[in-house]
Parts: structure tokens; C-alpha cells; sequence
């Protein structure tokens, strides 16, 4: 069920052409990047759950990320410097923020690389887009 709606929402998600670059579309179906997506989130799932209401771990619970204000999760202990970016989070912001977080907002307190190719941050941010909005 989570997963049908998951699917329905990633192709919902490209029909509106959430932040999709024209070229790595033609060559991946939503159904592809999804899969890839989830097994990038394997990186993230230490730190970070996407169900609605489940815990803040070491990094912030991420549901309803699209759209929200970065360090604006209830309950969780940002840094001064992303709570004060003024960032909204988007397929963009996201997509910078994924390719070296330091780089991105220096000082962040999250310690993690970053994703180095572009169509795993592609097939990740389907993934992300589906999973933090799905209402089960
Ligand atoms: C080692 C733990 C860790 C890993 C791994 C990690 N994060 Fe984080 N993440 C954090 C922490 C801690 C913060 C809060 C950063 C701060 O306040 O400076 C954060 C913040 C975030 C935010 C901002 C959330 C908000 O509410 O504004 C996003 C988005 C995010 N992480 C996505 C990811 C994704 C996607 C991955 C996998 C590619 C990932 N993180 C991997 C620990 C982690």
C-alpha cells in the first residue's frame, strides 16, 4: 500500500517535473530511479527516518521535507547555521546540499560526504520526494 502510493506520488512527482533534468529522464523510468533511490538511502537511514511521526535519530526525521523551512523539525537540535540559512527545502536545494553538505552550508553538524554521482542524488531525491510525503 505505502509502496503503491509511493509509485503513484514519484509519477505525480514527474508529470509536474519536480526539478527532473530533461536528459537523465530519458534514461531512467520512475519505476528505476525509485529503486535506485531506495538503495542510496542506505547512506541516509542511519541518521535520518521518513515516516510521518517517527523518531529523530542522529539527523532529523525527514517527512514533509518538500516545501518545509531547513531546521524546522520539531524536537531536533540544529546548528545555528542551518536553522539561520533561511533554505527552503526543494529538489534543488536538496540536489546542492546533497553533493557535499560542507561545501554547501559550512559548519552543518552533519557528518556525511556526500553523493557523488549525479543520478544516485537523482534517483535518491525521487525516492525522497514519494517517501516523505507518503500519509502511512
Ligand atoms: C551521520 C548521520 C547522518 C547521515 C549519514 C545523513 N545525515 Fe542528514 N542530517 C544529519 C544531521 C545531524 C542533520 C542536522 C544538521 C545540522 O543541524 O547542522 C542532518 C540534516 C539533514 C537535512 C536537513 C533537514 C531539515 O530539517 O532541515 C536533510 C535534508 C538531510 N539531512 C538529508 C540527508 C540525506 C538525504 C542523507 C543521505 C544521503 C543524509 N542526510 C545522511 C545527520 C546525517
Amino acid at each position: 500500500m505505502t509502496r503503491l502510493f509511493a509509485l503513484a506520488f514519484a509519477v505525480f512527482a514527474f508529470s509536474v517535473g519536480i526539478a527532473m533534468p530533461a536528459a537523465a529522464q530519458d534514461e531512467m523510468t520512475e519505476e528505476q530511479l525509485m529503486k535506485r533511490g531506495k538503495r542510496v538511502f542506505v547512506l541516509c537511514r542511519s541518521c535520518h527516518t521518513l515516516e510521518e511521526g517517527a523518531r529523530n535519530k542522529v539527523g532529523p526525521n525527514l517527512h514533509g521535507l518538500f516545501g518545509s523551512k531547513a531546521g524546522t523539525k520539531e524536537g531536533f537540535r540544529y546548528s545555528d547555521v542551518v536553522k539561520e540559512s533561511g533554505i527552503v527545502w526543494s529538489s534543488e536545494t536538496l540536489e546542492e546540499w546533497l553533493v557535499k553538505p560542507k561545501d554547501f552550508l559550512p559548519g552543518n553538524k552533519m557528518a556525511f560526504a556526500g553523493v557523488r554521482k549525479g543520478t544516485d542524488r537523482l534517483a535518491l531525491i525521487t525516492y525522497l520526494t514519494a517517501l516523505t510525503a507518503a500519509s502511512e
